[in-house]
């Protein structure tokens, strides 16, 4: 295995998982990577883990570099498993490391996993701890996205050890932003950030104060690429999100049976087409999840449509709707639309989820009974046009 030096001293030692493809439910398309990160000073410290099945890989990339009886430190910048999985097989090989955590979170929560039978270290918000040539200090990010969670920066070398903050799953074989096609890069940074960090905007503008506060050269994350060359544009991209800055998009979401809801999507799209506003026709069934939340985050409106089903909505306008509820996407406008043949709940049934999620309705819900007529779809269109 080739070494990779972010700096002399400091390696990347995680792995690459080219076989993931749903993280909790959230899709991945090419896999995902668990950066820890090795430094070498008097204190030998390795800040992160990776997934339990990749142990062993970890070791031996880190025995290339030192023998992993030789590390001091520890850090566990987040318990989820994806980072901290490999403590235990760390540990046996790391005999006298002290694992460093956050108070009182981290130490908590790596109990609860691990057990109580390790070294452990507390840290709070502003602590740091000496290398020898070089120090750590640890930054709180509390809910960001677990309680637990802390960033890590080295002031001698500039660079922040950002955790999930930042994070990608830009899989390739390469390792920094200059050597990535920066349009993915970008994107993946989207999709990382609207299906894992979405509903915590309040935490992550208060996390981005303090990293601006900071020198920094290098954003080291514990997913995907890390930043060296593009570190204001990614920063700038986390405040754009965590501001709910939008852009002149509406999404048009929906699931059809008998192409009727679709045809009433696509006078929707029309009619924001003609007061010049993007719009984007997502059939469910065709369109990954994951995908359209990246979009969520940054469009202004949000229309969805089912047609009525068992009284009821489509099951996967149902999934949706509990996964915007849990995201709980901010200072969006939108209404429902749908056919139906009797009974016809299903209009109501996602006006008053949109209510729920806050979203502000500008438009009274679009109901249309059996199959849309051409006189009504063009009515649709217009309605929309002028809004
Ligand atoms: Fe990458 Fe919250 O774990």
């Amino acid at each position: 295995m080739n070494k990779i030096e972010l700096k002399p001293g400091i390696y990347s030692v995680g792995v690459v998982d080219w076989n993931l493809r749903n993280f909790h439910s959230y899709s991945i398309h090419h896999g995902a990577t668990y950066n820890a990160y090795l430094i070498v000073d008097e204190k030998i410290t390795l800040i992160d883990t990776v997934m339990a099945p990749f142990s062993k890989e970890l070791l031996d990339r880190i025995s290339e570099i030192v023998d992993p009886s030789e590390i001091d430190y520890l850090i566990s910048n987040h318990v989820e498993m994806d980072h901290s999985g490999a403590i235990p097989e760390v540990m046996k090989a790391a005999t006298k490391a002290v694992i460093v955590t956050s108070s009182p979170n981290g130490l908590k929560g790596l109990k609860a996993h691990y057990g109580d039978d390790y070294p452990f270290m507390e840290v709070k918000a502003g602590d740091s701890l000496s290398l020898g040539t070089r120090s750590l200090t640890f930054v709180a990010t509390p809910m960001l996205h677990w309680p637990d969670n802390m960033v890590t920066y080295c002031p001698e070398e500039k660079i922040l050890f950002s955790n999930d903050a930042f994070g990608q799953h830009y899989i390739s074989n390469k390792h920094f932003d200059d050597e990535a096609d920066y349009s993915q890069l970008m994107k993946e940074a989207q999709n990382y950030y609207a299906n894992i960090l979405m509903p915590f905007g309040t935490q992550a503008k208060k996390a981005i104060a303090v990293v601006e506060g900071l020198d920094i050269e290098m954003i080291a994350p514990s997913h995907g690429i890390i930043w060296r060359s593009f570190v204001k544009e990614i920063i700038k991209e986390y405040k754009r999100f965590a501001d709910g800055i939008m852009e002149d998009t509406a999404l048009v979401i929906y699931d059809t049976m008998w192409h009727s809801t679709e045809r009433i999507a696509h006078s929707i799209v029309e009619g924001f087409s003609k007061r010049g506003t993007n719009a984007v026709m997502l059939d469910l069934k065709v369109n990954d999840l994951s995908d359209i939340i990246t979009q969520v985050l940054t469009a202004r409106y949000l229309v969805i449509g089912s047609p009525t089903l068992n009284n009821n909505i489509l099951p996967n306008v149902a999934a949706l709707l509990s996964y915007l509820k849990g995201l709980q996407p901010r200072s969006k406008q939108g209404f429902a639309f749908g056919s139906y043949g009797w009974g016809g709940q299903s209009v109501g049934i996602v006006n008053q989820a949109l209510e729920e999620l806050g979203v502000e309705i500008i438009m009274d819900p679009i109901k249309i009974n059996y199959i849309p007529s051409k006189e009504q779809l063009l009515e649709i269109e217009n309605k929309v046009a002028a809004l």
